[in-house]
């Protein structure tokens, strides 16, 4: 019933909000040691009964717990900001959302500003410095070992990296990788840069910002990996052209599938941004071989399911 679920969509939509304020504030960082109500009333400024209330809601949802008097995160919630994705992007990326199914139904319009697509990017990468994250992209390439070796030695083109989640992640176990990345929007690109400076391999990664259907470097490549569920329909002709005519004769292309429920709340976010929403791989393959891709296999992986295909030898 349609008044039954408008309290729980009401419940939702207030818990969102409860968690991407408190994210937004600072609390959360706060409440990762065990402090008082008295404290965090000071720390966050609010008045004492409003901050005891807040605690109570993050308590309620399972974000901090209570013990002798003194609130801090839950172990759950914990493990989750310091994991392999980033949490903290995933609330923002939750909340876009809400704000993006609200715009698309009034006027359908769901184009990203560069800050969005920040946020995007962030929540859809892992985080390289997580301990276990280069081990994580290691375990993926166990269904493409040819391609692992290629890049291990090789020149990887990543197009469409966003922050560079997978780029960075798999140097810090290959050491002797290099890759060009390509990113359109320049305050994304922005990010991937300070990252690689960060690990130190700013010397292997040339960030490229650049839409990359303009990219020209033919046959330089050994491997390429293209994040395809985020390149809106009316690029991806152009931009499997030039992926196929980067790699050298024999380089391999590696592409994945978003894996997630067809929920028409997604759908209707995705078809706005007329990205090819939940496209299965064996589809994308199809869309690869098309163009003049060899296929080598389609595998599912515990990252979803991925095609390895191949510029053809000759
Ligand atoms: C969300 S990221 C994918 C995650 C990334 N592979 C990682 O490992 O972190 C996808 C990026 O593709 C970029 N993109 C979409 N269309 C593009 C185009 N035509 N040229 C270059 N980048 C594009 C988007 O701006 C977005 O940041």
């Amino acid at each position: 019933m349609v008044t039954e679920s408008l309290a729980s969509w009401a419940r939702g939509a207030q818990a969102l909000a409860l968690l991407s304020a408190a994210q937004e504030k600072g609390y959360t960082t706060y409440l990762a040691s065990a402090r008082t109500a008295e404290e965090f009333a000071d720390f966050s400024g609010l008045p004492a009964r409003t901050a005891g209330n807040v605690l109570a809601a993050l308590v309620a949802h399972g974000v901090a717990e209570e013990a002798d008097g003194r609130f801090r995160l839950t172990e759950d919630m914990a493990g989750a900001l310091g994991g392999l994705v980033d949490f903290a992007a995933q609330i923002d990326e939750a909340v876009l959302r809400a704000r993006l199914v609200g715009s698309i139904t009034r006027t359908g319009e769901g184009a990203l500003t560069p800050s969005d697509a920040l946020v995007v990017a962030r929540a859809n990468a892992l985080r390289p410095s997580a301990p276990g994250a280069g081990a994580l992209v290691e375990a993926l390439f166990e269904s493409a070992p040819e391609m692992w070796a290629a890049m291990a030695d090789g020149r990887l083109l990543d197009v469409g990296s966003g922050v560079s989640g997978f780029v960075l992640s798999a140097a810090t176990v290959l050491p002797h990788m290099r890759a060009t990345t390509i990113e359109v929007v320049p305050t994304v690109a922005a990010v991937a840069a300070e990252r690689a400076s960060e690990l130190g391999v700013s010397d292997r990664i040339d960030v490229r910002v650049l839409d990359a259907r303009d990219f020209d470097e033919p046959a330089a490549f050994d491997a390429a990996f293209w994040a395809q569920p985020f390149f809106p329909v009316p690029v991806r002709a152009a931009t499997i052209a030039m992926i196929l005519r980067s790699l050298r004769p024999g380089g391999y292309l590696l592409v994945q599938q978003l894996d997630g429920p067809d929920a028409p709340l997604r759908r209707l976010v995705a078809e706005a941004q007329q990205l090819p929403f939940a496209k299965p791989i064996d589809d994308v393959a199809l869309e690869l071989s098309a163009a003049g891709f060899e296929l080598i296999r389609t595998v599912r992986t515990d990252l979803g399911p991925v095609a390895l295909l191949r510029r053809p030898l000759h």
